[in-house]
């Protein structure tokens, strides 16, 4: 669906033609294009600003029907998000307007501050993943999404960045996947569903998979993982991805956590809570959709995920607060609050990957907490890690990928928050500030001797306003930043 092309803008017959255009800076050495943003910076009513936008029609410079500039701001000011924004953009309005493909010319300016192969990675990103709607539900199917989106670029450079082209399309295609998963309403992907289709995906990229059933997850004593899931008709799964190249000599595994609803359970949540809670699989989701990525980049190290897939439901045979479990790992967990399930399945999960596979980097993924989203709003991911160079790694890949991270502080002093009169530990903490923290401390308490991180994502796994690149729903967030992370191991 991507494309590299080095047409030539006056022979070739191009239907419609996006030019980026920068407000202080004319950015391309190419003659046609050159010609083209100079006649249209003429014109009062687009000056490059920052959401800037004209379509012109037939202009004696090209042999294009139209041609769409939008506006880049200020030249210090570009960095690659800018690029994936505008071309996002790009994608979004000619998808909504019905057109079947388009051709974005590549800035070429040697000048600009971030690299050429990264820029082209960025408007590749941003033109393909602003291309998707979640329209599954919907009986018109407006905003077909565009067939073929191309970049102008050097000729050299056709062959030089094809492999960029074919990563950008495996990556983002796992962002896509992940999205389409968070947004699926929760009717429609009870834990025996969603491990399906996870599976079925996993097969066709020849990922070794296990899923196991109620039955299984009892033999093997996760009963973690069965509590929260007592509430519930609907029986819980774990699915187990393992890709495993012929030399590996690492192993990391990632697990997800994948509540497909969280009505809270006894602890319902009011109703204005309850809406969006269908995004509560959205770590699950981007752990299985970056292990159906990564099978298909090929890495030498050995990647083990791990989706713990539960509906926490209210119900008579439900679990109660105050109740003790025994976890997979040995501990006995008095349970605080029903609606904190989402760490009840993450350390059985956990401590079974541990126990199986020995992994020498676990991390985990979740949309955990409120209180994280208190903390950082809605766009910045939580890293909490007591390992220097892995919570620095990840907040390298968000930069890299803009799924941005912030590291949180994993005070020893607050584990005290955890004791329980009972059982070994408590679920959750006795005072109601810190619960990001908390929540990150007690699953600390189950990572073994692996050197752990845990990202929660619950205010970034989910748009309630569309942005330049993604519509409302699931943002697919933890794909590309996993993807980046792995491939620089
Ligand atoms: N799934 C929620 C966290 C969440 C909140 C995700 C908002 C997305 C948006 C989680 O299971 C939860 O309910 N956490 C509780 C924990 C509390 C009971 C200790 C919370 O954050 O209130
Ligand atoms: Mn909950
Ligand atoms: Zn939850």
């Amino acid at each position: 669906m991507l494309y590299l092309t080095s047409a030539d803008l006056q022979t070739t017959k191009i239907e419609t033609l996006v030019i980026p255009v920068c407000e202080d800076r004319q950015m391309y050495d190419d003659s046609v294009l050159r010609s083209l943003v100079r006649a249209v910076k003429k014109r009062k009513e687009f000056k490059g600003e920052k959401g800037d936008e004209i379509t012109v029609y037939n202009p004696p410079e090209a042999k294009a029907v139209r041609v769409l500039f939008l506006g880049l701001g200020k030249f210090e000011k570009l960095d690659l998000e800018v690029f994936r924004a505008v071309c996002g953009e790009a994608a979004k309005k000619c998808a909504g307007k019905n057109f079947s493909e388009v051709l974005i010319a590549v800035p070429f300016d040697k000048k600009m501050e971030p690299g050429r192969r990264d820029v082209l990675m960025a408007m590749q990103e941003g033109a393909f993943l602003g291309n998707h709607r979640f329209v599954k539900y919907k009986s018109e199917k407006k905003n077909r999404p565009l067939g073929k989106i191309g970049f102008l670029v050097k000729p050299d450079e056709v062959e030089k960045y094809r492999d960029l082209t074919s990563r950008v399309e495996t990556v983002c295609g796992g962002t896509i996947l992940a999205r389409d998963w968070v947004s699926t309403p929760s009717n429609d992907k009870k834990p025996e569903a969603f491990a399906r289709a996870i599976v079925r995906h996993a097969a066709r990229e020849n990922l070794e998979f296990r899923v196991m059933d109620e039955k299984e997850l009892r033999k093997k004593n996760l009963r973690a993982i069965l509590a929260v899931a007592s509430g519930s008709q609907s029986p819980p799964r774990m699915v187990l991805l393992d890709y495993a190249p012929k030399h590996s000599e690492k192993t990391v595994a990632i697990v997800g956590k994948g509540v497909t609803f969280d009505s809270g359970g006894i602890n319902l949540k009011p109703s204005g809570s309850l809406g969006d809670m269908k995004d509560d699989m959205a770590g699950g989701a981007a752990v299985a959709a970056a292990m159906i990525a990564m099978a298909r980049r090929k890495p030498g190290i050995r990647v083990i995920g791990a989706i713990p897939i539960v509906e926490n439901m209210p119900s008579g045979s439900a679990f109660r607060p105050g109740d003790i479990i025994q976890s997979f790992e040995g501990k006995t967990v008095e349970i605080g609050n029903m609606d904190a399930e989402g760490r009840l399945i993450l350390i059985d999960a956990m401590s079974y990957v541990i126990k199986e596979y020995k992994p020498q980097i676990l991390i985990d993924l979740a949309t955990l907490t409120g209180a994280c989203v208190v903390a950082l709003g809605e766009k910045i991911a939580g890293v909490f890690s007591s390992d220097e160079k892995l919570a620095e790694d990840i907040i390298r890949s968000g930069r890299t990928t803009h799924e941005r991270c912030w590291r949180m502080p994993l005070p020893d002093d607050y584990k005290e928050l955890l004791k329980s009169d009972f059982a070994d530990i408590k679920s959750t903490g006795s005072s109601r500030w810190g619960g990001a923290i908390t929540a990150a401390l007690f699953l600390s308490e189950f990572a073994g001797a692996a050197r752990w991180a845990h990202i929660d994502i619950a205010g970034p796994s989910y748009n309630k306003k569309e942005t330049a690149y993604c519509g409302v729903g699931g943002t697919g967030f933890g794909v590309r930043l996993l993807c980046d992370w792995m491939e620089t191991l």
